[in-house]
C-alpha cells in the first residue's frame, strides 16, 4: 500500500522572523568566522540558543585526514552539552559561506540530524532548527523529526 508522509516546516524571509531568531542567525554568521575549512573552503556556522537564552557557537573544523573533522552543528551541539550539561537547547540556527564568502544554503547532514534528534530526546523538549537558504528563504523546523523522519531506534 502506498503511503505518503508530509514534512511540516515554515518558510520565511529574514525580516519576517522574530527578532530573537534574526539575532540567532547573526550569531551563526559570526560563528562562520571561527571555521577551520582549508580543504573545502566552505565555512559553516551554527548558533544554539539554550533555554536560558545563553548562545553557544559552533563551526566546522576540518582535518587533513578528512573524517577526523567535524561539522559546525555537531561542534555546537557537543560544546553546548559539555559546557551546560542537562540544560535544554531551544533553537539551533545554521548558515554557510561558500569559497567566495557568500552566504549559501545550509541544511544539516544526516549525522548532524541524528545528533540533534538524540539531544531533543534527552532534553524532552522540542529543538527548533533554522536553516538559512537565502535572505528570502529561511526554513524553520519546529522539531527535529521534521528533518529526520523514520529515525533509527532501538
Ligand atoms: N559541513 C557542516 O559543517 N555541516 C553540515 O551539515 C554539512 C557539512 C561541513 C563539513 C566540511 O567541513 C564542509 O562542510 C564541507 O563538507
Amino acid at each position: 500500500m502506498d503511503k505518503t508522509q508530509t514534512i511540516h516546516y515554515q518558510e520565511y524571509s529574514a525580516d519576517q522572523l522574530s527578532v530573537s531568531d534574526q539575532d540567532l542567525i547573526k550569531e551563526a554568521i559570526e560563528a562562520t568566522q571561527s571555521a577551520y575549512a582549508p580543504y573545502s573552503n566552505f565555512h559553516v556556522g551554527a548558533a544554539i540558543r539554550m533555554v536560558n537564552g545563553t548562545i553557544v557557537h559552533g563551526s566546522n573544523q576540518e582535518n587533513i585526514a578528512y573524517p577526523s573533522g567535524l561539522c559546525a552543528e555537531r561542534t555546537a551541539l557537543f560544546s553546548a552539552s559539555a559546557q551546560y550539561p542537562g540544560m535544554p537547547m531551544e533553537t539551533i540556527a545554521i548558515v554557510a559561506r561558500n569559497e567566495n564568502g557568500i552566504l549559501s544554503p545550509a541544511l544539516p547532514c544526516g549525522a548532524c540530524r541524528q545528533v540533534m534528534i538524540e539531544q531533543q530526546k534527552r532534553q524532552g523538549m522540542n529543538l527548533r532548527v533554522i536553516c538559512y537558504i537565502s535572505n528570502n528563504k529561511i526554513l524553520v523546523f519546529d522539531r527535529v523529526e521534521c528533518l529526520l523522519p523514520f529515525v533509527f531506534e532501538m
